[in-house]
C-alpha cells in the first residue's frame, strides 16, 4: 500500500511517499524560512500562498523520485491540525481533490501524532511502550505511548512551549528566525557564568513545563546591555542550558515514574545537540533507551504524515472513524485524537 503525504500546517511544505511494505520511498520539502525570515516570524498569508506553489510541483517531484505514478496510491494523508488554518487549508484542499480524483481514502491526520510517530521510520526504529518528549513550536508535552494510537499524557507546558521559548528568546537578542537554530549557533561560543535565568518548575515535583517567565528573564538580562558579542553569545548559553535543562530533567523524571526503558524525542526541538547530549548522559547512567528521529525528520516534513496515514488505513490505528469533508482543526488537543480517525473523502 502507497500513501501521499502532504504537511502544510505552518512554514514547509512537506511531501513524501510511504509504502507498507518498502517503507519511505521518497520525500521532498520547501522550507519558507527565507520568506518569513525578514519579518521575524511565520506570517500566515504568505504560508498559505506559498503552499499554493509548491505543494503540486513537489508531489510530481517525489512520484517522479520514486517512479510511480498517481495511479499507484492507495491513499492520500494531510495535516488536517493543529496548525495555521489556511496553510492546514491548502494541504486538505489538495488531497481531497487528489483522492476524489483518483477514488481513494483522504486521511486527516494530526500533526503532533505524525512527529510522535516520525522514529519509527529511523533505521533504528524504537519498540513500545515509551515515553515520548514532543517538543515542536507550538507543543511541549510528555507521554506515554503503548502503541500505535494509544498515547497518555503525562505533562505539558502551562504556557510558551520550549521551541517558544527558543524563538522569542532569539528574538530579544535580535537573532533570525527560527529561534532555536539562532541560539544553538550562537551558544556555540558562548561562555557560563556571565547571565543565571531561571529554570522553571524544575523541582516542581509535576512533569509539567512553564517557558514565558524564562522569555521575560532574557528579556531582563538584554535591556541590562549586551556589551558585545561575546555578553550575546553567553546569554544564549545560558538561554539553551536552561531550556534543556528543564527538558531533560521532566524526561528522565516521567521514565521514572511510568517506569518506562525507553524514551523517544521527537519535534523541532529535538534537533538540539544540547538536549540530546543531556539525555546521552541520562541514558547512560540511568540506563534506559534514547531514540531521536534523524535530523530530517526532527522538524516538520511529509514523511510522518504519509506513515501516519498509512497505519491509520492499515487498522493499527485505535478509534478511528471517517472523515468525510476536509475539515481542518487549527487547534486540536492530542487527547481528542480518537473523534476524528480515518477513512473515506
Ligand atoms: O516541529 P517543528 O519543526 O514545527 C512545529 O510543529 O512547531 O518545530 C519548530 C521549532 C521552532 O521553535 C524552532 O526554533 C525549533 O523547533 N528548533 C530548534 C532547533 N531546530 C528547530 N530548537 C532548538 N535547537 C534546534 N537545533
Ligand atoms: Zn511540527
Amino acid at each position: 500500500m502507497i500513501v501521499l503525504g502532504i504537511e502544510t500546517s505552518c512554514d514547509e511544505t512537506g511531501v513524501a511517499l510511504y509504502c507498507t511494505e518498502r517503507g519511505l520511498l521518497a520525500q521532498a520539502l520547501h522550507s519558507q524560512i527565507a520568506m518569513h525570515e525578514h519579518f521575524g516570524g511565520v506570517v500566515p498569508e504568505l504560508a498559505s500562498r506559498d503552499h499554493v506553489r509548491r505543494v503540486l510541483p513537489l508531489t510530481e517531484q517525489v512520484l517522479a523520485q520514486a517512479g510511480c505514478t498517481l495511479d499507484a496510491l492507495d491513499a492520500v494523508a494531510y495535516t488536517a491540525g493543529p496548525g495555521l488554518v489556511g496553510a492546514l487549508l491548502v494541504g486538505a484542499a489538495t488531497a481531497a481533490a487528489l483522492a476524489r480524483s483518483l477514488d481513494i481514502p483522504a486521511i486527516g491526520v494530526h500533526h503532533l501524532e505524525g512527529h510522535l510517530l516520525s522514529p519509527l521510520l529511523s533505521s533504528d526504529p524504537p519498540a513500545f511502550p515509551f515515553v515520548a518528549l514532543l517538543v515542536s513550536g507550538g507543543h511541549t508535552q510528555l507521554l506515554e505511548v503503548a502503541g500505535v494510537g494509544s498515547y497518555r499524557l503525562l505533562g505539558e507546558t502551562l504556557d510558551d512551549a520550549a521551541g517558544e521559548a527558543f524563538d522569542k528568546s532569539a528574538k530579544l537578542l535580535e537573532l533570525g528566525y527560527p529561534g532555536g537554530p539562532a541560539i544553538a549557533a550562537l551558544a556555540a561560543q558562548g561562555r557560563p557564568g556571565r547571565f543565571s535565568l531561571p529554570r522553571p518548575m524544575l523541582h516542581s515535583g509535576e512533569l509539567d513545563f512553564s517557558f514565558s517567565g524564562l522569555k521575560t528573564a532574557v528579556l531582563i538580562a538584554a535591556r541590562a546591555g549586551l556589551p558585545d558579542e561575546a555578553a550575546r553569545a553567553d546569554l544564549a548559553w545560558e538561554v539553551q542550558e536552561a531550556i534543556t535543562e528543564v527538558l531533560a530533567a521532566k524526561a528522565v523524571a516521567a521514565v521514572a515514574r511510568t517506569g518506562a526503558n525507553r524514551l523517544v524525542v521527537a519535534g523541532g526541538v529535538s534537533a538540539n545537540r544540547r538536549l540530546r547530549e543531556r539525555l546521552e548522559q541520562a541514558r547512560a547512567r540511568d540506563g534506559f533507551a534514547v531514540h531521536f528521529p534523524e535530523l530530517e525528520l526532527c522538524t516538520d516534513n511529509g514523511a510522518m504524515i504519509a506513515l501516519v496515514g498509512a497505519l491509520r488505513l492499515s487498522g493499527a490505528m485505535q478509534g478511528a472513524t471517517p472523515v468525510r469533508s476536509f475539515e481542518v482543526r487549527p487547534r486540536w488537543p492530542l487527547a481528542e485524537l480518537a473523534a476524528v480517525g480515518t477513512g473515506a473523502t
